[in-house]
């Protein structure tokens, strides 16, 4: 495999060969992810595809790490933001996070990291409120490794003595919470893990008011009891030990919502919303942030490139991208009819 460079290096790339990937460079603020990762542009090169990747600082990866591929364009991997420009130009772009299986599963999705950075985020603000503080900003982390080593120290060495409770604990969000938790050292017995089975008698649920830390991930497509409400809290008093929820599934504006008692979405920079309880009330807090899996840009761009590979493969055969083509046609008639594109 031949690497060149272009004449404006904005970006670098492979000889041409068959379909060719083409890498965007990350201009939203926090966004370290990538769909492309060099091993998995290394496996796509190897199967002949041409890769090109435009210089990009943000990135998890360095350019250099990427220095074995390259692209010209058939997919866009990424950005919305250039939509308009891609359909002047005859151009199809795929969503790749609806690209989906025969039973309707995502082929790659986040979900394993949004619940590990979400439990972290979570024990980190249990650190902060023994301290008498509030949690402050959220930075990306450069590999889990780091993340983990964070929140011990934050801690104070350990997690042991942390009470958590994962609902959705058989899910891929809820399987990262649980394994963020046993990283830091959480007694195994302390990590309570439901799914169905456990909330089959409906809400709400006592037993969220007895852990420190209540992580929500499940996946909600149909009206159910609420888990928790604020009026339970609120009659809980001085007895609750629970003070940190983290809303994984941020259903916030869902009317089936089953955790409402926090209405807006939390960001890195203002990780939590303190929970409105009476004055005698000891605090409440709620991580409810919706792109968690940027805080570990690399192990989540990894582990989404890997699954998105076997239908990059593919390309532009199989199943998966003709259903991805008819949505796009779709959305951008849906488009036209309003903005008379
Ligand atoms: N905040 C973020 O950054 C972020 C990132 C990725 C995904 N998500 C969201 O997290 C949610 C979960 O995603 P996932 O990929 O883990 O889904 P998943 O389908 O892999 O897992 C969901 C789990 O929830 C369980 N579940 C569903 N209803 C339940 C109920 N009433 N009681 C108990 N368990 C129940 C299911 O049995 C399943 O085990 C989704 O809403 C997804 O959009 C959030």
């Amino acid at each position: 495999m031949r690497w060149s460079r272009t004449e404006s290096e904005s970006f670098f790339s492979s000889s041409t060969t068959m379909t060719s990937l083409w890498l965007r460079c990350e201009k939203k603020p926090f966004e370290r992810r990538a769909a492309l990762t060099p091993t998995t542009a290394k496996t796509l090169l190897d199967a002949g595809f041409a890769v090109t990747v435009e210089r990009d600082e943000q990135r998890i990866f360095a350019d250099s790490e990427y220095e074995a591929s390259l692209i010209a364009t058939k997919i866009r991997l990424a950005g919305l933001k250039c939509w308009r420009d891609s359909i002047a130009g005859g151009g199809t772009l795929y969503d790749l996070e609806f690209l989906t299986d025969p039973s309707g599963r995502r082929v790659a999705a986040f979900g394993f990291h949004a619940g590990f950075a979400g439990a972290a985020a979570g024990a980190l603000a249990i650190a902060s409120q023994k301290k008498g503080e509030t949690l402050g900003a959220l930075e990306p982390y450069e590999n889990e490794a780091a993340m983990v080593a964070g929140v011990k120290a934050a801690l104070g060495g350990s997690g042991n003595g942390i009470k958590a409770l994962v609902i959705g604990a058989l899910g891929r969000c809820g399987r990262g919470a649980v394994d963020l938790f046993r990283k830091i050292g959480v007694a195994e017995d302390d990590i309570l893990k439901w799914d169905l089975d456990e909330t089959a008698k409906g809400g709400p649920f006592d037993e969220i008011l007895g852990v420190d830390v209540f992580v929500n991930c499940i996946y909600l497509n149909t009206s159910i009891p609420p888990f928790i409400t604020r009026e339970r809290i609120a009659a809980a008093g001085q007895g609750r030990r629970l003070s940190v929820v983290v809303d994984v599934s941020c259903d916030t504006t869902n009317p089936f919502n089953p955790i409402p008692i926090y209405n807006i979405n939390t960001t890195f920079p203002e990780p939590t919303v303190p929970v409105v309880l009476g004055a005698d009330c000891p605090q409440l807090s709620v991580i409810s942030i919706d792109h968690l899996p940027t805080l570990l840009p690399r192990e989540a761009s990894e582990q989404f490139s890997r699954d998105l590979l076997p239908s990059l493969l593919e390309y532009p055969q199989g199943r998966v991208w003709s259903d991805a083509e008819r949505l796009f046609k779709t959305k951008v008639a849906e488009a036209a009819s309003v903005e008379g594109l």
